[in-house]
């Protein structure tokens, strides 16, 4: 049991009033990341793999080192390498880009699920466009699940890839990625997991997962914003062009032919944001101080009290799953005649901080037959009471909208 998590976020201590819901859009920083920033400036700053001096050295140490952190932390097959990008969209861009339009052909099938956010789903639509492929989409049954009917229908000996989310941003379900990995490998296609939402809450083993391609989003896991992350098969990696071309990502440059340097640099053109992974690197060692058992239990503690205490209103509509038990940390709803920002609104002018509107991901909404919704995330710093301060507020809007007296 960790005591007091919460004091050891400076954003929640210096604001002891905000009742922070939206940990899915990003995470809160603990002191122990801010500091090594601070500690980074200080004493280290320089141009990674470039200076023959010591702080460049170091530099190149602290950065190398994040990528070794990452691969014990998932557990990375040694047949995998990881990849550094800006953020977890550009991570599926270099995917989409470098696998999808160099290995996807006229005919071929790329699937996706209809749960997928934006960033995994628009760089498939058009890589399906500019070259002739066609691209399906693994449907939800009405309990909001991928069943394994519709795994086996969509997956073909035409699909290329699969392109799936560990968890859905907006239902807090969880996808039956082993099940898409196993079938998708049958049929010699490739997966590529974003795992965004997943991994702030559920232990990953890539090892016994095995995707192709594993992505995720370092800012929504306590690291700082402005660095993302690619696991992926070195020897798709080797035969893969690189995505972006520039400085340190290359052997040899002539006037007319540039010829590329190892993976996983041939992938990282330009110059590094070895803070970002020295952020990242810090997070996932708070993540194992907390442990996964302590983060699955306090989400489910919570996701469960909050689902409650919606359920208990008569006016609140949850989209997706009626039970607790299957999502994680993420609870969708509608509050019935009051818009989903006018509630973001109110909400905010009693400090807690929700996400209204349709969290990018509109063909799944349209799937749902609905445009907005009002959203909560939580993390190991929420309590209970934010929960009742969350009730409190809705009821106070409802008021506010006149429904107060009926
Ligand atoms: C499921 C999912 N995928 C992808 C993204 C995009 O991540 P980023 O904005 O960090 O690139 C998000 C962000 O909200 C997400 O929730």
């Amino acid at each position: 049991m960790h005591n007091n998590i919460k004091t050891q976020f400076p954003l929640l201590n210096n604001n002891k009033n905000l009742v922070y819901l939206d940990s899915a859009a990003t995470s809160q920083k603990p002191y122990s990341v801010i500091n090594a920033l601070t500690e980074y400036y200080n004493n280290a700053n320089a141009n990674p793999h470039r200076g023959a001096y010591s702080i460049s050295i170091e530099s190149t140490r602290i950065y190398e080192e994040g990528r070794e952190k990452i691969k014990r932390f998932l557990n990375l097959p040694s047949s995998h390498e990881v990849i550094f990008t800006k953020n977890n969209t550009e991570a599926i861009n270099l995917v989409a880009y470098s696998y999808g339009l160099n290995f996807i052909n006229e005919g071929d099938e790329v699937l996706i699920a209809i749960t997928e956010h934006h960033s995994n789903l628009i760089p498939w639509q058009q890589v399906a466009k500019v070259k002739n492929a066609k691209l399906n989409y693994l449907y939800l049954n009405e309990d909001y699940e991928i069943t394994d009917e519709e795994i086996k229908n969509k997956l073909t000996e035409k699909t290329k890839i699969v392109a799936i989310g560990q968890v859905s941003n907006v239902l807090g379900t969880v996808n039956p990625v082993d099940k898409v990995i196993k079938r998708a490998h049958e049929l010699n296609a490739k997966v590529m997991i974003d795992g965004a939402q997943g991994l702030p809450h559920l232990k990953t083993d890539l090892s016994k997962l095995t995707p192709d391609f594993y992505s995720f989003s370092p800012h929504k896991i306590f690291a700082p914003m402005g660095i993302g992350v690619l696991c992926a098969d070195k020897n798709l990696l080797e035969e893969m062009p690189p995505f972006m071309f520039g400085g340190d990502m290359v052997e040899y440059v002539y006037e007319q032919e540039t010829t590329f340097d190892e993976v996983p640099h041939k992938f990282e053109a330009g110059t590094q944001h070895v803070e970002g992974v020295l952020g990242l690197t810090k997070a996932l060692e708070f993540v194992e101080y907390l442990g996964y058992d302590y983060i699955e239990e306090t989400d489910r503690e919570l996701t469960e009290y909050a689902q409650e205490r919606l359920n208990s209103l008569p006016y609140i509509k949850i989209i997706g799953p009626k039970e607790a038990s299957k999502k994680i940390a993420v609870i969708s709803f509608l509050v019935d005649g009051i818009h989903p920002h006018d509630i973001a609104t109110i909400l905010d002018s009693k400090g807690i901080a929700v996400r209204a509107g349709n969290h990018c991901a509109q063909p799944l909404l349209r799937f749902l037959g609905i445009n907005s919704t009002i959203r909560i995330s939580l993390s190991i710093y929420n309590e209970k009471a934010d929960i009742d301060k969350l009730i409190d507020a809705l009821e106070y809007a409802r008021r506010l909208f006149g429904y107060g007296h009926e």
